[in-house]
């Protein structure tokens, strides 16, 4: 069975991904996380983050895995653990520029859908309801107001113990600039699937969207 769940940034994708995925017993798969990895791998490296042949000959070089240890998601880079470094601010202002890239874009849509084909996913991402996974079971497009994303990066940035000296407001702005790209980008921008259904998380908690979305895979199995 495959769950798409799209939406733009600090929309709670992730947070109830990996809950659906706990209680449904099926695997999370953090897309942003593999494009976040391909731009750590470029700066890592040294490249140009419009530098395509030397993106993409670092990511055969080092292999980005996604990895699930005592129930958490990890990135790897070979043999280097790159969850938390993947995370950066800085990561975030170019992870844009890199995921536009056409042979990137390639590159992790097929990793994806090989992960897909061989295992029940609940896959988190832009574009997995309307490229990566067009059939997939139930698709979930979730958005929030840019304001109420922000305060969810910040607690999150807190959470993980990650230093930062923007404001609420520079966050905000960061978003939106994302955003901004993430929708207009030439290949499989950030958009909704006509059969996606839009929950709006601005104003609910984890377990509201966590069981509107149960409900929608519960309704989905009856239609089988
Ligand atoms: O979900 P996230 O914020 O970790 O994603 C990081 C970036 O990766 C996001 O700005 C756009 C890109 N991305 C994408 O283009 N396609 C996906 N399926 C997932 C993320």
């Amino acid at each position: 069975m495959q769950i798409a769940i799209d939406g733009p940034a600090s929309a709670g994708k992730s947070t109830v991904a990996k809950i659906i995925a706990q209680k449904l017993n099926f695997t999370y798969i953090d897309t942003g996380a593999m494009y976040r990895a391909s731009t750590w791998l470029a700066r890592e490296h040294k490249l140009s983050y419009s530098d395509e042949k030397g993106i993409l000959a670092a990511i055969d070089k080092e292999k980005i895995e996604l990895k699930n240890e005592n129930g958490q998601q990890k990135v790897f880079a070979g043999d280097k653990d790159i969850s938390q470094d993947i995370r950066t601010p800085d990561i975030s202002a170019h992870v844009s520029q890199v995921s536009a890239l056409a042979g990137i874009r390639a590159k992790m849509v097929s990793l994806q859908r090989q992960m897909a084909g061989q295992m029940n996913v609940v896959m988190d991402g832009r574009d997995i309801g309307t490229t990566v996974l067009p059939a997939a079971d139930v698709k979930i497009f979730l958005v929030a107001s840019a304001h109420s994303r922000a305060q969810r990066r910040m607690l999150d940035f807190k959470e993980r113990g990650i230093k930062t000296n923007q404001s609420l407001e520079e966050i905000e702005q960061d978003i939106a600039e994302r955003d901004y790209k993430d929708s207009h980008r030439k290949i499989s921008p950030l958009k909704k699937a006509l059969d996606a259904i839009e929950i709006d998380t601005t104003s609910m908690t984890i377990d509201q969207v966590v069981n509107a979305i149960l409900s929608e895979i519960k309704k989905s199995q009856k239609n089988y």
